[in-house]
């Protein structure tokens, strides 16, 4: 049955979501405080990069299943289930930046009216416990607002995302799993029954339960990686070959072959901040995450390998000139959050190397994040608008994104270079044929 939601925030998580939840037949509002974003989507246009969002969009723009709109008012009057899926960045401490959320939740409560009943559903991924205060601080802006029995007004649900950049649309269609927590069992079954069409295996739990799942996750995921990166890290001195050692490990179902690619480390929006966050929590309620803190570590010095490797080469990297092949933190993204490719330029700057960078989509967000380096060694950091440009004058490689278009190459033109390969992407054997050195991630 068709629901009426409300889904606040038009971000990467809330466009996703509410294109997908309106190409399941539901009618959807999009929210945003940004005019001249909603101005696009109303047009149809998708200001992120995410492979078969533009065409469930425009199926639901012209199905009538979605509009967009500024205007809380309008949101919250023509709405039952309110998704919140605004930022939760995070603080230089760690802990999760909650001001986009908590003026979200100031701005619903604006505009209910007596006789209102809304169903406040946490997307965005928020630290342990924030439903339980989310539920006491809306509460008492209703009561501010003289309303005398506040919770029979409203009950708050986690609902966490678990989106992969690139594959959004997919993982919200063929979802693992669906975690929806409440207090109340009945408000967290009538936000599971959203994605009845999509028969998901579903956990239905208490709010704190659903929120650490998110971060268990995603901690677990991050781990994964670290682990990976670390035996490849013995393994080149070991003389084993980390790829097939994980083929290896990934074929016991318990371990399952996953999230073992070991290279440069993880990046992105989610893994690092998530991690870090749930540090912070960890350390609220005096546990000391000694594994989230080593898997954090490893992946900061991981991000740099690629650099130490290529050090082993040269004199010094001083005069040097390095190509970069990838800036993204992965393929099939423009999105350089906490990308490796940040740490490796910078790296190479200050060593005073010349980088000479390209990716097939990032280059725009890249020339943001770099803007300091840009303006500090104008002449140091190029942007290439081709792969082989970057390689003329250049005495070294460093692949840092496994972009499906760097796999098959001109490999005659790493000729009298060394070719490092942050993601293991080519065959060791078929580039010695031609570098003058190659050196992959915990490869003999
Ligand atoms: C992740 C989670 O997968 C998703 O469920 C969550 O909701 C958001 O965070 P995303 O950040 O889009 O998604 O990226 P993902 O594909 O998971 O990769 C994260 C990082 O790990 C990338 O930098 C990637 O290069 C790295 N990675 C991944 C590895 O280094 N090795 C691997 O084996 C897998």
């Amino acid at each position: 049955m068709s629901k009426r939601i409300a889904v606040v925030g038009t971000g990467y998580v809330g466009l996703v979501s509410g294109a997908c939840f309106a190409y399941l037949g539901h009618k959807v509002i999009g929210l945003d405080i940004d005019p001249e974003k909603i101005e696009r989507l109303k047009k149809g246009e998708v200001p992120i990069y995410e492979p078969g969002l533009d065409k469930i969009l425009r199926q639901a723009i012209d199905n009538k299943n979605i509009e967009f709109t500024t205007d809380y008012g309008y949101a919250v009057k023509n709405s039952d289930f309110i998704f919140i899926a605004v930022g939760t960045p995070s603080r230089d401490d760690g802990s999760a930046d909650l001001s986009y959320v908590e003026s979200a939740y100031r701005s619903i409560v604006e505009e209910m009216e007596e006789g209102d009943f809304k169903i406040i559903v946490n997307k965005s991924t928020v630290p342990v416990g924030t439903g339980r205060w989310a539920k006491e601080f809306i509460s008492s802006l209703l009561r501010e607002k003289g309303f005398k029995e506040p919770e029979k007004m409203f009950e708050v649900v986690s609902n966490p995302e678990f989106l992969r950049e690139g594959k959004a649309v997919e993982d919200f269609m063929n979802p693992d799993r669906v975690v929806v927590g409440a207090d109340n069992r009945d408000y967290a079954g009538m936000v599971a029954s959203l994605y009845e069409k999509l028969q998901p295996a579903m956990i239905i739990t208490d709010l704190p339960t659903a929120e650490m799942i998110k971060y268990a996750s995603n901690s677990f995921l991050a781990t994964k990686i670290s682990f990976i990166n670390e035996i490849a890290n013995i393994c080149e001195r070991a003389g084993a070959d980390v790829s097939v050692v994980a083929r290896g490990m990934g074929l016991d179902h318990r371990i399952s072959p996953h999230f073992l690619n070991a290279g440069c480390g993880f990046g992105g929006s989610c893994f690092p901040k998530d991690v870090k966050a749930l540090v912070y929590t960890a350390k609220q309620y005096n546990v000391e995450p000694e594994l989230l803190t080593a898997t954090l570590d490893v992946n900061e010095k991981q991000k740099v390998k690629p650099v130490e490797k290529l050090e082993k080469y040269f004199d010094a990297l001083n005069g040097k000139t390095v190509a970069l092949w990838g800036l993204a933190f992965k393929p099939d993204t423009d999105d350089m959050r906490e990308a490796p490719s940040i740490s490796i330029v910078r790296k190479l700057l200050e060593k005073g190397a010349t980088v000479k960078a390209y990716d097939p989509v990032a280059m725009e967000n890249a020339k943001k994040v770099f803007k300091g380096e840009i303006e500090k060694y104008p002449e140091k950091l190029i942007f290439c608008d081709d792969k082989y440009d970057t390689l003329e004058g250049s005495d070294a490689l460093i692949l840092v994104t496994e972009w499906s278009e760097f796999k098959d190459v001109d490999f005659d033109r790493f000729r009298n270079k060394v070719i490092i390969d942050g993601r293991n992407l080519w065959e060791p054997s078929i580039v010695r044929q031609y570098a003058k050195a190659y050196e992959g991630i915990g490869k003999p």
